[in-house]
């Protein structure tokens, strides 16, 4: 068993989260999950990167202080991460104890090694605003090409770089005055003294080939120390013994990764010093886009190296997103915002189609939304989910319950034996190539079955042990596909798991079929995207993704989000508690949920209320999507009177909080209701 940590970068603090966000921690995701299925121990950490100079403006530029601001981004990304199923063993932040006492800790070790250097620079101050102004808080006239309204580093039109000073006719960006040059004392941490280790331990197998040649252009431009402090007022953690001086962002940035574990290990009783201390020999990997890699493969090793702490295993680049080919821009309204998405489709599209496009290697990866569209309904829905839907039926016929043995054991072997190269291609992160192998096995599956037609010898009562036979190859063939993406579709999976009876426990769960067992009803995997709902990705951030998203957890400390104007909710009239009683809430599981033809906002839901079913038509198309609900349980109000709808008759309805700017809930007992109980 290995014993390995995982970390995706730390988002920012000042924003919600991107679906290019979304793709790394997918990418992440499917890892880590798929360690676990294979055996080993694989904890997955994160947090929110919540200290800086754009969040300090931006919590100014809200009206409420830099703390509050944090929570409540905290509470969403949060909110966004578990929506696309993403599993943190902690998601944390850096402006937290564990990461205050690390960072702190660091500093003193550096700086008693020697490693930290004071030195006075000249910056641009804003003498309006009374603050040092970051290069890109200053803009102005490029002093090469003499393009207006540059950034103080660099140019967009001719490229060049520069500092602040050389901009023709600077200006801030805080308050619109033009800077004047201050100088001040900063502590810098000598990066070129860990050249050596450095050049060493990136042909260590830590970073991949494409990534290495791009290190070698850093090193041949030489490596410059690097100023770690910043001046008052800024969002962070103060440098002990340097009053009015905070640490720079991206210094305790990483330090978050080794605070979000101390979170986790303290919450669980872990070692700590068995993932960082010099003599680990757990696996430490670092997921990361390509945009930060200097901050990875150079700083971050260096400073833990001067600290006395092990260096990661590797640090895994990825490359970034684009939409339709274009870089995510909100002028161009390619941007995709996590909840936007979330309000839309369910999870498990995206993470597949990201599964099949991602590879190792730091190549951008397009999303094209025709491309997404087609992949998963067809891949996915047209021929994994149709093995299933297509078998089950008989097998229920047949008397519920798999055959005893298998008609071709052969083609199943195959199946099994690809577990091997599938589970190489997980490993070495080339998930395109593993989704590649997967979708071909499941044309061979449909190729089987398609061959021995089950529909056609079901007519023939004499051939009921064939069509069982036929039928449990097939049921045992989508098991094996369904394992080998389970850590892609671990909503599908688990339900999945649920029809065949059996959970998937172990990658090597595929070696042995399934036979004999019963088998659980069968409710649809998954349904088909819808081209036209798909296509509302690109409509304007309106009314719905600026609905407040709820806290996942009690727990967190954040705020309530704030409630949009619209969502006002006028107060009902007073009733008596025996006007109340007569209500009859019942708690009920969504046996099944579907889209109802030519009505854009109901779902055609199967509620069981503990051995009574009802079919229930709700207003809920807008926030979720049928197989999202399956199994889910909520509440039903059993004796409202029957409603005869166009599409059929609605016996009942369910319960959802809304909160008046298109915001829909639903509502749902606490674990353990069983379904049936009276709500009172
Ligand atoms: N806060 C820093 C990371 C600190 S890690 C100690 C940061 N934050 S970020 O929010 O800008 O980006 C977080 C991660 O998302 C980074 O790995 C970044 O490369 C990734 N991505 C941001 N935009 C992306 C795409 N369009 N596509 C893919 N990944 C993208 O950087
Ligand atoms: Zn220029």
């Amino acid at each position: 068993m290995r014993r390995i940590l995982v970390t995706s970068a730390l988002p920012y603090a000042n924003g919600p989260l991107h679906i290019g966000h979304v793709l790394e921690a997918v990418q992440t995701d499917i890892w880590v999950r798929f360690q676990r299925l294979a055996g080993h121990e694989c904890l997955y950490v994160c947090a929110d990167d919540t200290h800086g100079t754009p969040i300090m403006l931006k919590a100014q530029a809200d009206g409420v202080t830099a703390e509050e601001l944090i929570a409540g981004v905290g509470a969403e990304h949060r909110a966004t991460y578990r929506d696309f199923l993403i599993h943190h063993d902690t998601f944390h932040s850096t402006h937290s104890a564990e990461n205050r006492e690390l960072t702190e800790r660091i500093f003193r070790v550096l700086d008693g090694a020697g490693y930290i250097a004071r030195r006075t620079i000249h910056q641009a101050y804003d003498a309006k605003a009374e603050m040092f102004l970051p290069d890109r808080y200053v803009k102005g006239t490029c002093p090469v090409c003499g393009t207006k309204d540059q950034y103080g580093d660099s140019c967009e039109n001719c490229g060049a770089t520069y500092t602040p000073a050389d901009l023709i006719d600077p200006v801030s960006v805080v308050s619109g005055t033009r800077p004047i040059e201050r100088e001040s004392e900063h502590l810098f941490f000598t990066l070129a003294k860990f050249e050596a280790m450095l050049r060493e331990w990136t042909r260590s197998g830590a970073i991949d080939g494409s990534v290495a040649n791009k290190l070698d252009e850093w090193f041949k431009t030489g490596l410059r120390d690097w100023d770690i402090s910043r001046d008052a007022p800024y969002f962070g953690f103060e440098i002990p013994g340097h009053p009015g001086k905070f640490f720079y962002v991206w210094l305790d940035a990483p330090v978050g990764y080794m605070a979000a574990s101390l979170k986790l290990a303290r919450d669980r009783g872990l070692d700590w010093d068995a993932w960082w201390g010099l003599g680990s020999t757990a696996e430490l990997y670092h997921f990361i886009g390509k945009d930060i890699l200097y901050f990875h493969t150079l700083f971050w090793p260096a400073v833990l190296t001067g600290a006395g702490f092990r260096r990661p295993t590797a640090v895994h680049a990825h490359g970034f997103l684009t939409v339709n080919g274009q870089k995510m821009s909100k002028s161009r309204g390619t941007f995709i915002n996590g909840r936007h998405y979330l309000e839309r489709l369910p999870p498990e599209p995206l993470r597949y189609y990201f599964a099949a496009k991602l590879a190792p290697g730091i190549d951008d990866i397009d999303m094209s939304l025709e491309d997404f569209v087609s992949r998963f309904n067809s891949d996915v829905v047209g021929k994994l989910v149709n093995i299933a839907s297509r078998c089950a039926g008989f097998i229920v016929r047949g008397g519920g319950r798999l055959a005893a043995a298998l008609p071709d054991p052969a083609l199943y072997a195959e199946f099994a034996a690809a577990r091997t190269r599938i589970a190489a291609c997980y490993d070495g992160r080339d998930f395109g190539a593993a989704i590649r192998e997967i979708a071909a096995l499941a044309d061979r599956a449909n190729q089987y079955i398609d061959g021995h037609k089950p529909w056609n010898l079901a007519k023939d009562p004499a051939r009921a042990a064939d069509v069982l036979a036929v039928c449990t190859e097939g049921i045992n063939l989508f098991r094996a596909l369904m394992l080998y993406l389970a850590p892609v579709l671990p909503a599908m999976a688990e339900n999945a798991a649920r029809f065949l009876g059996r959970p998937f426990g172990h990658w090597d769960d595929a070696a042995t079929p399934l036979l004999g067992t019963a088998l659980e009803p069968y409710v649809p995997l998954a349904t088909r995207l819808d081209p036209k709902l798909v296509a509302t990705l690109f409509a304007p951030e309106g009314v719905a993704s600026a609905a407040p998203v709820a806290p996942p957890e009690p727990a967190a400390k954040a705020p309530p989000p704030p409630a949009p104007a619209a969502a006002t909710v006028a107060p009902a009239a007073e009733i008596s508690i025996e006007e109340f009683g007569r209500l009859d809430l019942r708690v009920a599981r969504i046996a099944a949920a579907e889209l109802v033809e030519g009505a854009d906002k109901l779902l055609k839901l199967t509620v069981d209320l503990g051995g009574e079913t009802r079919t229930v038509f709700a207003g809920i198309r807008s926030a979720y999507a049928p197989e999202q609900l399956l199994g889910r349980h909520v509440v039903v109000v059993a004796n409202l009177k029957a409603r005869k709808m166009r599409f059929g008759l609605s016996e009942g309805m369910v319960l959802a909080a809304s909160d008046g700017a298109g915001g829909l809930f639903l509502v749902a007992p606490d674990a353990g209701a069983a379904p049936g109980a009276r709500v009172k």
